[in-house]
């Protein structure tokens, strides 16, 4: 039956993608592998139940169940990140970081108002104001940076703040290694009178583990994914100060029940409950002492990967990390512009990264100038300061086959890419440590994959 041989490919296609995770180095630090009992949760009946509203107030019958869970899951979420319930109340329905996001703008701005966010070059993220998203096109948005050495300056920060006078200020990155000191952005707020939100998504992990300084004492919002060092599935969570009021719409009434409305009926339909369920698992699984461990192990191995490359004379940007990523520009070997090629012939090699771009990139943002590694999902695996030290030696043998003199000077473009990516698979350095890497990561199964 054709139906039959659509789900076999689908399946089949889907069986690859899981050998690919369990044999390869997944280095990008957004990504990580979830529990089998996160995978349980997702691949549930409760994703055949309707419940449009909150706990107590659905559009539809037959939700005793799902309210229950959805209660259960924001507790959760509060304790995991010691709020009060007096004080703090959060969404658990967003389907992912970026509509929190944008469900956070709807509810504390009209369009045409200001937004301050980092910019993408710096390591912001897209819908932190940049101009293709719907909050750039939105609202008017204003993007700091960060300084020469990839640090945030909070003097400029704050001189770009007095001058524009932004409604909304966003804390947090996509790729940034250094720690945020959120005391700091909530004194400019305040200087200006704006909101503050912290947009928490890469590090919610270390935040639940203490091992980066909480924003709830200083932010109004926080938003954040749950699936990156969080190590729950795709999701996102919207918490919102309750002893804070805003005129959402003509009528006055706290941040929360703002951001509430703002995700429905503002932005959303029905919940997703399957994936509310598995942020559930993921936030009880954050709760436990050997998620604390695993978080410890997470900055340790970052930190190695990170010496690693100094040693072998990388350019690590702001010269190393404090938190889960770090990124290395490879300008001062290649020139502007080849970080897609690196990422190409990493990825023959078997180990996942990201072409990034670099602070103050030259190139153009599609050929950009650096790589974005990150440690959640190989540490997942149980790896730990030896395998990080072996991951680096790996990649700079890969690197080291890209002559220098092949691009210095020239402007990287997909033909010249090509060309590059042939010549060093040619000399079977990528079979070579695809090898390494399969030999690496069976000594590392992933749970009862
Ligand atoms: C800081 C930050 N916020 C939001 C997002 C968006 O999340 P999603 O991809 O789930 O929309 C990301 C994703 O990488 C991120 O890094």
């Amino acid at each position: 039956m054709r139906t039959n041989v659509d789900v076999d490919y689908l399946f089949r296609l889907m069986a690859q993608e899981k050998k690919r995770q369990l044999n390869t180095l997944e280095l990008i630090p957004s990504e990580n592998f979830v529990s089998d009992n996160v995978l349980k949760a997702l691949g549930s009946i409760l994703t055949n139940k309707y419940s449009e509203g909150y706990p107590g107030k659905r559009y539809y019958g037959g939700n005793q169940w799902i309210d229950k869970i959805e209660i259960k899951v924001q507790k959760l979420a509060l304790e995991v990140f010691g709020l009060e319930e007096n004080q703090w109340g959060v969404n658990v329905q967003p389907y992912s970081g970026t509509p929190a996001n944008y469900e956070v703008y709807f509810a504390l701005l009209r369009p045409g108002e200001k937004l301050m966010g980092m910019s993408l070059t710096a390591g912001g993220h897209l819908s932190h104001g940049h101009k293709v998203t719907y909050s750039g096109r939105t609202y008017q948005a204003v993007a700091y940076g960060v300084d020469r050495n990839g640090w945030l300056d909070y003097e400029e920060i704050e001189k770009l703040a007095l001058e524009y006078r932004p409604k909304l200020i966003v804390a947090g990155a996509s790729a940034y290694s250094r720690k945020i000191e959120f005391d700091k952005f909530r004194a400019i707020a305040d200087k200006v009178g704006a909101y503050l939100m912290v947009d928490m998504a890469h590090i919610a992990g270390l935040v639940a583990a203490k091992l980066h300084s909480s924003p709830f004492e200083w932010a109004d919002v926080v938003t954040t994914t749950t699936h990156k060092t969080l190590r729950g599935p795709r999701g996102a969570m919207i918490f919102a100060r309750k002893d804070k009021n805003v005129k959402f719409y003509g009528q006055e009434m706290s941040l929360f029940e703002a951001v509430n409305k703002a995700v429905f009926p503002g932005m959303q339909g029905g919940p997703h409950n399957h994936q509310i369920m598995a942020i559930g698992v993921a936030l009880a699984e954050a709760l436990s002492p050997r998620f604390a461990d695993y978080a410890r192990q997470i900055v340790i191995n970052a930190q190695v990967m990170a010496e690693e490359f100094l040693r072998r004379g990388y350019k690590v940007v702001s010269g190393g990390t404090d938190n889960h990523l770090l990124l290395v520009d490879l300008t001062p070997r290649f020139g502007p512009g080849w970080g897609g090629a690196v990422e190409k012939l990493l990825e023959l090699s078997g180990i996942t990264v990201n072409k990034n771009v670099v602070p103050y990139e030259q190139a153009s943002p599609f050929w950009p100038s650096g790589i974005r590694l990150g440690t959640p999902a190989v540490t997942t695996r149980g790896m730990k300061e030896e395998e990080m030290v072996k991951i680096v030696e790996l990649i700079d043998r890969v690197v080291r086959a890209i002559k220098p003199d092949w691009v210095k000077g020239r402007k990287s473009n997909k033909e010249l890419v090509d060309e590059i990516v042939a010549k060093v698979v040619e000399t079977k350095i990528t079979d070579k440590i695809l090898i390494e890497v399969e030999r690496l990561t069976s000594n590392y199964p992933l749970f009862g994959w």
